[in-house]
C-alpha cells in the first residue's frame, strides 16, 4: 500500500512511495536531465535500485553500475537494463550522473533500524543541492 506521506523532496527532487509494509518500501525517483547526486550512502538502509528509464551512470564504489551512453543499447525501443537491478548496501558509497534523457528508477528497500522515510533523508555524503541540505540540518 502506498502510504498518503509517501510524496517527499529532496530540494525540488521528488520521490515517491508506491510501496511500504514494515520496515520495507519501494519508491519511485525522477531526476530532471543532467542533475548530479554526489558521493554518499545510506546507513540505514539496504537497497536494490532497479533501472525504469532515462540515461545516466550509477556508480557503486568505482564500478560503473549502469553504463554510459546505455540508451543505445536497446532491443524493441527498451533498453536492456530495464528492470536491471542493482545491491546497494548501507555502507555502500554511490553517486550519480544523469544525462540528457533525465533518469527514473525504483529503490526497493529494507530498512534496518527507523521506519522507513526517505533514501533522501537517510544520507551520510554531500546533499544534492541546498533545499536537500537545509532538510539535513532539521
Ligand atoms: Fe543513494
Amino acid at each position: 500500500m502506498a502510504p498518503a506521506t509517501g510524496l517527499v523532496w529532496a530540494g525540488n527532487l521528488p520521490g515517491v512511495a508506491l510501496y511500504r509494509s514494515g520496515a520495507f518500501q519501494v519508491q519511485l525517483f525522477v531526476f530532471p536531465p543532467n542533475t548530479y547526486v554526489p558521493r554518499h550512502r545510506h546507513p540505514d538502509v539496504d537497497t536494490i535500485e532497479i533501472y525504469v528509464a532515462g540515461d545516466y551512470d550509477f556508480r557503486v564504489g568505482d564500478i560503473s553500475a549502469i553504463p554510459l551512453n546505455h540508451l543505445h543499447d536497446r532491443r524493441n525501443g527498451v533498453s536492456r537494463w530495464w528492470g536491471r537491478g542493482v545491491r546497494v548496501g548501507p555502507n555502500d558509497w554511490h553517486e550519480l550522473q544523469v544525462f540528457e534523457a533525465g533518469a527514473c528508477f525504483l529503490s526497493v528497500q529494507h530498512w534496518l533500524r527507523d521506519e522507513p522515510s526517505s533514501v533522501g533523508n537517510d544520507w551520510d555524503g554531500q546533499p544534492v543541492n541546498d533545499g536537500h541540505a537545509k532538510q539535513l540540518c532539521r
